[in-house]
């Protein structure tokens, strides 16, 4: 993990938030290179989980709702963890990251009794800061799902079975946020809620299988080695009390094995908490069949943040001579870097600003003339540059350019006519 975040640091990919104050804990920020890369995280799960559908629509909620909302979801009441302070050094730990009654600080046997923290942030809306302004950031997007449901399946004509796909800000006051951007306090879900006849429980737990299934697919069509990922299927009192079946899946991060992502069945309690509470019917009404019900639910969750992470641990390897990201195509912050072998011929260096230029309207490409070509090698390998094309004197005569790829190292020479083809094929 010091590798990884050191990495992260150097090349441009996480920074701490506001670090010039000293920083703020459990909360981080994206550089240049990380930008893009958690922009094509998010762009690759959209692509899967609802533009590559017909049964997926979009949505975006705002991150503070009604805070009605949150007593009826059972967050107000539930949304806890046990924490535990030590009154000899007042550090604060969660329950169960403690063994015995020893504080893991100062080793001091003076840890108060385990009480429940409520973790979602408070705020207050409007001028008055009195209780009844009092609001709550999201700590999941979920919940916009739930209490739009009826908009949404009426706006866009969908009839269950059919899903609404939500990527967005949440927040959790988590008493210990750690390993760099694994637990953070602010960090972006992008979460899905499957609406299917609730009437037909055979169906709900197919479609629950149907989407553990999907998304382990993810993982591995995006590259992430499958022996280090598995699936853990809660049973009996580990199941959160409104779930009939959750599987986690789980990655084997440098720290340990961990969750990546949680499906969860949880069957018709957020539709019917909503109803009980706001006194409105969000049932499913069949205008075929005159069939009227309130659909169950299973739901893909996954923090777009720990997916990055996970990407760049997976894809992070040390070699002899260089340290190298082999990111998927598709998750690369750049997928074609374009050098000029040397910067003091200005016809040389004229060229390959012009391919750059000529490339970026079909991939994201980035141009380098700093140091020398080694070097810059080893810096687009560091951040998962799938391919690098170089201009030299040659380019001048034949039209064409060295194309080098960032895992084999092997380079090609590529006629300046074919090259969007090639790499397009390569990129692929
Ligand atoms: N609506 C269901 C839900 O929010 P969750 O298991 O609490 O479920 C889903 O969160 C996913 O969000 C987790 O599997 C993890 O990928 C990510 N996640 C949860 N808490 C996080 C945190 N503090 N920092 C970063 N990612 C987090």
């Amino acid at each position: 993990m010091e590798e990884i975040t050191a990495l992260a640091k150097r090349r441009g990919f996480i920074f701490p938030s506001s670090e010039i104050y000293g920083g703020i804990n459990g909360m981080w920020d994206y550089g240049p290179v990380g930008t893009e890369l958690k922009r094509n995280v998010r762009e690759a799960w959209w692509r899967e989980m609802v533009a590559l559908r017909d049964d997926v629509v979009g949505l975006e909620t705002s991150i503070i709702m009604n805070p009605e909302v949150w007593r009826a979801s059972g967050h107000v009441e539930n949304f806890t963890d046990l924490m535990v302070d030590c009154k000899t050094c007042k550090k604060r730990f969660r329950a169960d990251h403690v063994k015995g009654d020893q504080c893991p600080a100062c080793g001091n046997k003076t840890l108060t009794e385990p009480r429940a923290f409520n973790l979602m942030f408070k705020t207050n809306v409007g001028a008055m800061a009195d209780q009844s302004s009092e609001a709550y950031l999201r700590p999941e997007t979920a919940q916009g799902m739930f209490v739009d449901f009826k908009l949404a399946y009426q706006t866009a004509r969908k009839r269950p079975p059919f899903g609404i796909a939500q990527i967005g800000k949440a927040f959790r006051n988590e008493i210990t946020p750690g390993n760099l951007i694994f637990r953070s306090r602010e960090f972006e879900l992008m979460e899905m809620e499957f609406f299917v006849p609730s009437d037909d429980e055979a169906e709900g737990l197919r479609w629950y299988r149907y989407w553990v299934d999907q998304r382990f697919s993810w993982w591995l069509n995006l590259g992430v080695q499958p022996e280090r990922l598995r699936k853990h299927e809660y049973e009996g009192a580990d199941l959160a009390h409104y779930s009939s079946a959750t599987t986690d899946i789980e990655y084997d991060y440098p720290f340990g094995w961990g969750e990546l992502e949680g499906i969860a069945h949880r069957g018709c309690f957020d539709l019917t908490q909503h109803v009980n509470a706001s006194g409105k019917d969000l049932s499913y009404f069949d205008e075929e069949t005159k069939a009227k019900y309130l659909p169950a639910v299973v739901e893909p969750a996954l923090g777009a943040d720990r997916a990055l992470l996970v990407f760049l641990i997976d894809a992070y390897e040390k070699e002899e001579d260089r340290t190298v990201l082999r990111l998927h195509p598709r998750l690369a912050p750049y997928k074609v870097a374009v050098f000029p072998l040397v910067r003091n011929k200005p016809d040389i260096v004229e060229l390959a600003a012009s391919i750059e230029k000529d490339l970026r309207p079909h991939m994201r490409t980035t141009f380098d003339d700093s140091g020398n070509v080694g070097k810059r090698y080893y810096r687009q390998d560091e951040i998962g540059t799938p391919l690098c094309v170089t201009v030299d004197y040659e380019s001048l005569e034949k039209h064409d350019v060295t194309v080098r790829d960032r895992d084999t190292k092997q380079q090609v020479r590529v006629g300046l006519d074919q090259l969007l083809g090639y790499l397009n094929e390569r990129l692929a």
